[in-house]
């Protein structure tokens, strides 16, 4: 199925596009276009374009307004050196896709029509992708259940749509250390319930949480597990890593509780590679706490397509503070964050095949 272009018939001037990329605030800066596409139970999946970005009219009985049946997916697209567009590990966000979809009982949305709908947009917005170093196109694909019924059960019909944000760092001013607070009141996900699927009421309930940390002068929340309180999850957008002084690294095991990221994936690759010491295992806050103040962790960050990587240099809870390291960016971090930027803009080889160039 192909994609038909509709241009937006008023796109926004060059001079006015160039300066909104000239420091986006992420999230703030939409470009022309969105892709769209429908699902119903009698057509299947229909009316694939990408046409003007419009704000949508909904009956306010959309069951997606009241039962929250959504999900979404967060990708990356690059300018490369000779001015083209690459996308990194589209593929992989097509799959997670498809897993949260049926987590949620929604329609399985094929991966080539995932690919082709976010490459159509690329292609629609390819002059939104920034030039500057740390700038790229955050490209938004989600689903909704677009049926107008008030009744408890999976919509028969489905809104999908992709929009693209001019982003440059995640973080006001750029890569630096964040601290975070251990929430040990609130959890994310439990065993059986949404914490592996990509859906907006994971993001919904972290959010009592992360204004908890933020009240509590930190940057990002941290999660424990939901049946212990005890076992590091990840943060509210960002899965975790730990770093040894024998040079090993751990992340939190997949275990159904957590998003099986994409940037994490690739850094436990990145990491075999070059024949590290890698374990994904169940660490404890207090081990964590124990290791920091010894000496043992090195060094911590958190990853994720916004974040990319991020040094993690405070930690507190309701009744401890420690540093991790030297509270700054590690060595270990500095060269993951090196590595992963060099292969997303086709600086460095890539010998996975991560990058999906545009023609
Ligand atoms: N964990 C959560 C809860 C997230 O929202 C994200 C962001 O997408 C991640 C982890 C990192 O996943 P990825 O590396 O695929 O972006
Ligand atoms: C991402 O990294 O893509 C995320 O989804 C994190 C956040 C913006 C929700």
């Amino acid at each position: 199925m192909d994609f038909a272009f509709e241009p937006s018939p008023n796109p926004v001037p060059a001079n006015e596009r160039a300066a909104r990329l000239v420091d986006p605030v992420f999230g703030r800066v939409h470009t022309d276009h969105m892709a769209i596409l429908r699902w119903s139970q009698d057509k299947g999946w229909h009316d694939a374009k990408v046409t003007a970005r419009v704000a949508l009219t909904v009956d306010p009985a959309t069951a997606v307004l009241h039962y929250a049946q959504e999900i979404f997916e967060g990708l990356k697209a690059y300018r490369m050196e000779d001015g083209s567009a690459a996308l990194f590990r589209p593929d992989a966000n097509a799959r997670r896709f498809r897993d949260s979809a049926r987590r949620m009982a929604m329609p399985e949305l094929p991966d080539e029509l995932f690919l082709a709908s976010v490459e159509a947009l690329v292609r629609a917005d390819r002059d939104w992708i920034p030039t500057s170093e740390g700038g790229s196109l955050y490209l938004r694909p989600f689903m909704i259940a677009s049926e107008a019924f008030l009744g408890v059960k999976p919509s028969s019909e489905y809104l999908y749509i992709v929009l693209a944000s001019s982003v440059g760092s995640y973080w006001k001013g750029g890569v630096k250390p964040v601290s975070l607070w251990v929430s040990h009141e609130y959890t994310r996900a439990a065993p059986g319930g949404t914490g592996a699927a990509k859906c907006g009421g994971n993001y919904a309930t972290s959010l009592v949480a992360q204004a908890e940390a933020t009240r509590r002068g930190c940057d990002q929340v941290v999660f424990l597990d939901a049946a212990e309180r005890r076992w590091i999850e990840e943060l509210g957008g960002m899965n975790i890593f730990f770093v040894f002084d024998d040079g090993s690294i751990l992340t939190p095991p997949l275990t159904g509780t957590i998003l099986p990221g994409i940037t994490r994936d690739s850094i436990l690759t990145l990491a075999r590679d070059q024949g590290l010491t890698v374990r994904e295992q169940l660490y404890g806050i207090d081990q964590w706490r124990a290791d920091a103040e010894s000496g043992h962790i090195v060094e911590s960050f958190a990853c994720g397509t916004a974040a990319v990587v991020t040094p993690i240099g405070h930690v507190s809870g309701p009744d401890y503070a420690f540093q991790v390291g030297s509270g700054g960016m590690g060595q270990t971090t500095q060269r993951f964050l090196e590595q992963l930027t060099a292969i997303q803009r086709g600086r460095s080889p890539d010998p996975h095949r991560w990058l999906r160039r545009l023609g």
